[in-house]
């Protein structure tokens, strides 16, 4: 490789689905975030979770609050859908500019979802409202029937809630959050553009033995938990192209080491801390650099009908090593994805 091809300069690219938390995790986190993006979707599942529009509002003055001094960052908030939900506050969110999405968890489906939706029939005023208004809707795409079992559970989804629905609202605007199968690459790719998904970069770089062969690693447990090689070569087969419905998003989900190491692990994997230079890593063990901006900077904008960034950022081929720990005041620190391990990628000043 020549000394050209071993940097990389692309607009500047958005997280499309983050997890803060709130207080001492928050200050811990945000910073890593942004120094990377200049946009994040910013998920709800607060402890109460965000259901009102006052609520985002304060949570979003939290964040910014939580920045490092000078760093130029936009957080996008995110409205957690309820069956109690109203469809004037929720509209009324979209139109102040306090909601740029609405997050629909089934209920019990992932980390503080217990208060999400039972079913699609509960919401379905919420739902009509948001085709009207152009208001995008985040799916955690899992069944939650404990008859199905946790392999399966996006694809069970996909059939039995996802494509109902998207009939149901044809002029819905719909993202398949954190993908992790072939059939959920399919299908997004069947609605020809009409359907977004995101893709997390664990789930670019893992599969299920990841977890499970030699010990078991709690620290590489999330939901959708990561599914069989064949999946996750789907997963990089759609992103690396530059397919304009596959876009960044890190699901990064920051839970204190006790909380993941204990006899019932939270789910959640934590990248924030190396997100953009983990998915330069995965483009360039493909040979597909050139399509990393796609991905990362403009199919995810082109969705949700939002301006590219103007500014640029720059990565290298400098090998740095992941730290063991985040600190978080006053509580156990977050252990980050590769940990202690070497990125081949890095992010340097332009
Ligand atoms: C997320 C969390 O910890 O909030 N966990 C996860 O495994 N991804 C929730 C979610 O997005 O499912
Ligand atoms: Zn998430």
């Amino acid at each position: 490789m020549n000394e050209i091809s071993e940097t990389l300069t692309i607009r500047q690219p958005d997280d499309w689905h983050v997890h803060f938390r709130d207080g001492a995790m928050l200050a811990a986190v945000a910073g890593l975030t942004a120094r990377q993006f200049a946009r994040a979707i910013v998920m709800p599942n607060l402890m109460p979770p965000v259901t009102s529009v006052a609520a985002a509002s304060a949570y979003r003055e939290r964040i910014l609050a939580a920045l490092p001094l000078g760093a130029h960052f936009t957080p996008l908030m995110t409205c957690y859908l309820t069956d109690e939900a109203d469809a004037d506050e929720v509209g009324r969110g979209f139109a102040e500019g306090a909601y740029a999405a609405v997050k629909y968890y089934p209920a019990h489906a992932t980390t503080h979802s217990a208060q999400g939706v039972t079913a699609v029939g509960c919401v379905t005023k919420v739902f009509e409202r948001m085709q009207e208004i152009g208001m995008p809707l985040l799916i955690h795409g899992e069944v939650t029937d404990p008859d199905v079992d946790i392999f399966d559970r996006e694809a069970v989804f996909i059939e039995r809630t996802l494509a109902p629905l998207l009939a149901d609202f044809p002029a819905l605007k719909v993202v398949l959050e954190h993908v992790t199968t072939a059939d959920a690459v399919d299908f997004v790719r069947a609605q020809d553009g009409r359907l977004g998904a995101t893709v997390t970069a664990h789930h670019l770089m893992i599969n299920r033995n990841a977890l499970l062969v030699g010990g078991i690693r709690p620290h590489l447990y999330c939901l959708p938990v990561a599914k069989r090689e064949r999946h996750r070569l789907a997963l990089r087969g759609a992103t690396t192209s530059g397919e304009a419905s596959f876009f960044l998003g890190t699901d990064s989900a920051p839970h204190a080491l006790d909380a993941k190491e204990t006899d019932c692990g939270c789910a959640g994997i934590f990248t924030a801390a190396s997100a953009l230079e983990l998915y330069a890593g995965v483009f360039a063990e493909d040979g597909a650099l050139d399509q990393l901006e796609a991905f990362a900077s403009l199919n995810g904008p082109g969705f949700y009908g939002l301006p590219v960034n103007e500014q640029t950022v720059t990565l290298a081929r400098r090998p740095w090593t992941v730290p063991d720990t985040v600190p978080v005041a006053g509580s156990q620190p977050v252990k980050p994805f590769l940990a202690g391990e070497i990125v081949d990628w890095r992010m340097v000043e332009d």
